[in-house]
């Protein structure tokens, strides 16, 4: 069972004797440096010039360059994204680390992967929230919290589990609970969920799709179907509000039964043996050497397979429904997360 944190867990008070820094003002860098300063501490946000650090200063905080920013705080959360972290680190916040300080990480890849190796005598620490930038902040705002994990990768000062529940309530994400966690973990369900339920989804979708037109169906009805209509989504929410399994209750008995026997069998040796390989390439570090050295390359790879993935026939089919998409659109944006009130459905399409 996992041990999960509450408010009760965590004392700020050790974070209003630190210095904080925060680096990068993007989609985690602004929620939670918003979300810190409303819980009553003081941030230094660290940015390059563009338009994230003209974003900060709209905002009112004090916005540095990365490396002044290094030089004064020392408590150092890393909230630039994870490909460029490793350089960043190195040259503009390694050489200011001082023993004592602490690093924190929203995400366990950069160290679990050794892309990063920080000095010993600091505090490695992660808080890396399930939730988006702009789901961390609306939920902070609405008195709400957010599912995180928190981790310990390096105990230099002997408190930093204290630093890490901190970080995690002054960010909001106590009030609905931090589960403890490790660096290990972190990467491993997240590229696991990245690299074998996600490309699952997308492959079985895209059959759907095709099959289907292949068996005479029209594409713009079977696009609706698979996801224009919401049902995919409604689906998704009812496995929150009812349970993963008890959400069947919801479909027809002639749907559960389609379901449930037809799931016993989608799972055949040889896509088991893709999953094995998936998870393999994680815990070996071969998927990380292969994603640094196509970093390296100026990804080529990503943008060939993105442009593939952007000629699929069912694009044609969003394009040609994009009123009913928009109109969909509404209804969803900004919705449960974003916005506590749903906005009226508009049926114009
Ligand atoms: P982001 O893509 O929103 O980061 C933008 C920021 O990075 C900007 O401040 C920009 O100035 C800075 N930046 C970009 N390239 C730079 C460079 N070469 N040198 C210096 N600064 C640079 O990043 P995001 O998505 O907020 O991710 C930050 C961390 O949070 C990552 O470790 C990520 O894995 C983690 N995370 C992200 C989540 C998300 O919802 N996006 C969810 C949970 C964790």
């Amino acid at each position: 069972m996992a041990k999960i944190y509450h408010d009760g867990d965590a004392d700020l008070e050790i974070l209003k004797e630190r210095t904080i820094g925060v680096i990068g003002y993007g989609n985690q860098g602004r929620a939670q440096s918003l979300n810190m300063r409303d819980s009553g501490l003081r941030v230094t946000v660290g940015n390059r010039d563009d338009e994230y650090k003209d974003r900060a200063i709209q905002d009112g905080f004090d916005a540095q360059p990365i490396e002044a920013v290094a030089r004064a705080s020392n408590v150092i959360l890393m909230l630039i994204p994870d490909e460029v972290q490793p350089e960043v680190c190195e040259r503009q916040i390694r050489p200011h680390l001082r023993a004592g300080d602490a690093l924190c990480f929203a995400s366990g890849y950069n160290i679990h992967c050794r892309r990063i190796i920080p000095p010993k005598d600091v505090d490695v620490i992660m808080t890396a929230p399930r939730m988006i930038g702009q789901g961390v902040r609306n939920l902070y705002q609405q008195g709400a919290g957010f599912p995180c994990l928190i981790g310990v990768h390096q105990d230099a000062s002997g408190r930093a589990l204290d630093l890490a529940l901190a970080l995690a309530k002054a960010i909001g994400a106590t009030r609905l609970g931090a589960f403890h966690s490790s660096f290990e973990e972190e990467t491993l369900i997240d590229l696991f969920a990245e690299q074998m339920l996600w490309p699952g989804i997308i492959k079985l979708c895209t059959l759907y799709f095709e099959r289907l037109v292949e068996n005479g169906c029209d594409p713009d009805i079977v696009a609706t179907e698979l996801h224009l209509s919401g049902e995919f989504v409604e689906v998704a929410r009812a496995m929150i509000t009812e349970g993963f399994f008890k959400q069947l209750r919801l479909h027809s008995h002639t749907s559960q039964y389609g379901q449930l026997s037809r799931a016993e069998r989608m799972a055949p040796k040889a896509l088991l043996r893709q999953i094995d390989k998936a998870m393999e390439e994680i815990r070996s570090g071969a998927f990380a050497r292969e994603w640094a050295a196509e970093q390296e390359r100026g990804c080529p790879g990503l943008q060939g397979l993105t442009r593939k993935a952007l000629e699929h026939p069912l694009n044609a089919a969003e394009e040609r429904l994009a009123s009913l998409k928009d109109a969909m659109a509404r209804v969803y944006i900004h919705r449960g997360i974003n916005n506590a009130t749903p906005r009226p459905r508009n049926r114009q399409y």
